[in-house]
């Protein structure tokens, strides 16, 4: 008996040193519980009346099946969705969801500010394609519109890059910029937008749009109304990270490099740190605001960028900071993980706050407002290779309060 144990405790250790399970990580768990706010089948959109809603019926940009939800962001009693027109028929890219009016089930999108500034190709005063957006502490709704239609080899560029901000107090736009022709080259892909307020106000303002396929960062100034585009090598997709295998779909994303970006708390040196991490790699790296806030600085300092450390199967997509906690979509695991900026960004480091292998499959966004986190999933790689099945739920937006989502994870300050 005696031996039949020994054995079986030599047999374990022989397995697990086979097959490198002492290698696996164990993230710590968050204690909250995941509520699933909304979900859809298929997404649908709120027409003014029925005539308007005839009309684009019959002139093919009513087609919902074609609609994937990628962005998501909160203001007051609205919860901002935004649509990408990758296909036909997307008849609104940007639209909200009236929280007061809906707090559950499957509500149909409402165009922001109106269908009619929703008319792809209009590119004065319209919007063609919104992807991540964000709102400042000025109540600015702040919305890189690409101007394209159509994805991958099939994207036709149908107005030029421009950035419009709205006022949501007025839902009118106070500043549209179309971005210089040096800001962007022929493989621009920008689908991330993150806003530095600094300690002058809300005229003390910069946009950082990380271009994901053309490998750069262009920072755009309110108070100068101008623009800079910077090159670095940290920019770039990590050659041996391009193989993906989310929700059982195995393909391949070898280009795509700079795209998840949060910012930090301003530092008692007056700047913040903006981090940030190409979608095809595990890598994250930081810069100070400070360099990308001056140009001269921007483009002539190559060693100011730093390695901030590795994630273990960790391909990720958005990223967002509260205060010193940094969440940030774990696609691979389904999950979102979270990371206290105090401590080394190694795995030991990383929890998880939300995960569920059925539900979670492609977390595409993740904000926090008022204390309450808030993620969307959006089964994107069914939506590329296999096609959707719409007799089941594909688009979930979840929340969670980030008090109890990070409570018992390793990035629960109260630990230390
Ligand atoms: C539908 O809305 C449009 C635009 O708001 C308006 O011009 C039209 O008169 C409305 N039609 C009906 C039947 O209410
Ligand atoms: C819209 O189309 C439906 C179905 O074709 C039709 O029954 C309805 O009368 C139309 N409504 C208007 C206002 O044109
Ligand atoms: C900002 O610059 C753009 C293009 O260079 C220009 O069209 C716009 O009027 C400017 N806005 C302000 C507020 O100066
Ligand atoms: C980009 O173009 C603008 C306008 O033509 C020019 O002012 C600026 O110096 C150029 N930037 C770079 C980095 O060459
Ligand atoms: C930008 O940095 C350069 C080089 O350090 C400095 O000379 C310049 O004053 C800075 N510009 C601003 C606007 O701070």
């Amino acid at each position: 008996m005696k031996y039949f144990c020994i054995s079986l405790v030599f047999l374990s250790i022989c397995i697990i040193n086979c097959f490198g399970n002492y290698d696996e990580w164990s993230p710590t768990y968050g204690n909250g519980k995941l509520h699933e706010k909304f979900a859809w089948k298929m997404l649908d959109w709120e027409f003014p009346n029925e005539s308007i809603k005839n009309e684009t019926i019959s002139s093919g940009n009513y087609q919902p099946e074609n609609g994937l939800p990628v962005g998501i962001e909160i203001w007051k009693n609205k919860l901002f969705v935004t649509v990408p027109r990758w296909k036909k028929g997307i008849p609104s890219t940007l639209n909200y969801i009236n929280l007061d009016q809906q707090q559950s089930g499957s509500p149909k999108l409402i165009p922001y500010p109106s269908l009619e500034q929703n008319t792809a190709g209009d590119c004065g005063n319209g919007l063609t394609t919104a992807y991540r957006i964000h709102v400042d502490q000025c109540d600015r709704l702040w919305v890189l519109d690409t101007g394209t239609i159509g994805d991958a080899s099939d994207t036709v560029q149908v107005c030029p890059y421009t950035l419009k901000v709205f006022d949501l107090n007025t839902d009118k736009i106070i500043r549209k910029y179309e971005l210089q022709s040096n800001d962007t080259n022929q493989n621009t892909f920008i689908a991330n937008i993150a806003i530095d307020l600094g300690q002058g106000g809300c005229n003390d303002a910069f946009a950082y749009m990380s271009d994901e396929l053309g490998y750069g960062l262009i920072v755009y100034s309110w108070a100068e109304n101008t623009s800079w585009r910077i090159h670095h090598g940290y920019f770039f997709p990590d050659p041996l990270k391009g193989d993906w295998t989310v929700g059982g779909l195995n393909f391949q994303w070898e280009d795509e490099g700079i795209f998840g970006m949060s910012l930090s708390p301003i530092t008692c040196y007056g700047f913040r740190t903006l981090y940030f991490h190409s979608l095809s790699s595990f890598h994250e790296f930081s810069i100070s605001t400070e360099i990308l806030r001056n140009k001269t600085l921007a483009l002539n300092s190559y060693h100011a960028f730093k390695v901030v450390g590795e994630r273990k199967k960790g391909h990720s997509t958005a990223e967002t900071m509260v205060n010193d906690i940094q969440l940030f979509n774990l696609v691979d695991q389904n999950a979102v993980g979270c990371w206290n900026s105090k401590l080394p960004y190694t795995p030991d480091n990383h929890g998880i706050i939300a995960k569920n292998d059925k539900t979670m499959i492609f977390p595409a966004d993740v904000k926090v407002k008022n204390g309450i986190v808030w993620i969307v999933q959006d089964n994107m790689p069914s939506f590329m290779i296999t096609g959707v099945n719409f007799n089941e739920i594909n688009f979930r937006i979840f929340t969670i309060p980030f008090a109890e989502a990070i409570a018992g994870t390793v990035c629960d300050s109260q630990i230390y």
